[in-house]
């Protein structure tokens, strides 16, 4: 294990789908004031995932609240239908699922044909090479550190060598291309995911449940990946 720093800065990135949807405006005012770097909202169609969360609509609802970029991370089948509306909504990053997309090399091209930023998101059980042929076509990678399709589970320390591939995979492109860990993202996990290869973090349950707040948290999810840079 090398000690030169991570490729890429790091990034911390709430996603609300933890949060207290009475007061979503809130928390984004509060994530923003907070230090983040941009807001994670996980779209769910009740078929990829069984379960359900927010579309284009509430996520356009947020737009005028912050000044902090979007991304959109959709768990859904086939989901060339809400890239554009995604895309009205604010999204500047949209992640699409490996699994979920017949024609991923078409989906990527398409979200990069709308002006924004693509990512392809690998499941637990996806192994790193579903991604060998469309590095060319991505800004990020997402590995998935859960089964998706809730927040509040536990980390998979075993998804760590499929982050270290990714991350090989990732340097021998030459591309920059950040590589994202989503599920269980914690300061007792953060550090394991940097020094295997992550350089960006999805942080549910650990970001709202700090009882120091979201500018305590932040920081200190922040300093622990970046402590923890080696790889
Ligand atoms: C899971 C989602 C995650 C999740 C993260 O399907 O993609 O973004 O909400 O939540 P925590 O950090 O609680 O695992
Ligand atoms: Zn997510």
């Amino acid at each position: 294990m090398s000690s030169s720093p991570l490729p890429r800065p790091v990034e911390i990135l709430p996603s609300v789908l933890t949060a207290d949807y009475a007061r979503l405006g809130e928390a984004c005012i509060g994530l923003e004031a907070g230090g983040v770097d941009r807001i994670h909202w996980d779209v769910m169609d009740g078929n990829f995932v069984p379960n359900l969360s927010f579309g284009a609509d509430i996520i356009r609802s947020l737009r005028p609240v912050v000044g902090l970029p979007f991304e959109a991370h959709l768990m859904v089948v086939e989901p060339t239908w809400i890239l554009e509306s995604m895309v009205a909504a604010g999204c500047e990053r949209i992640t699409v699922h490996a699994e979920a997309c017949t024609h991923l090399h078409r989906t990527l091209g398409r979200i990069a044909e709308l002006g924004v930023a693509a990512g392809v998101a690998l499941n637990p059980g996806t192994p790193a090479e579903a991604v060998a042929d469309v590095l060319d076509l991505v800004d990020l990678v997402l590995v998935m550190t859960v089964n998706p399709g809730f927040g509040g589970q536990s980390y998979l320390a075993s998804m760590e060598p499929k982050i270290a591939r990714v991350r090989s995979m990732i340097d021998a492109s030459g591309r920059d291309i950040d590589l994202e860990v989503d599920g269980g993202i914690a300061p007792a996990t953060i550090a394991a995911a940097a020094t295997a290869g992550a350089n960006a973090f999805v942080v549910g349950s650990a970001m709202f449940r700090d009882p120091e707040g979201f500018t305590h948290a932040t920081a200190d999810l922040r300093s622990r990946a970046e402590a923890a840079g080696a790889r």
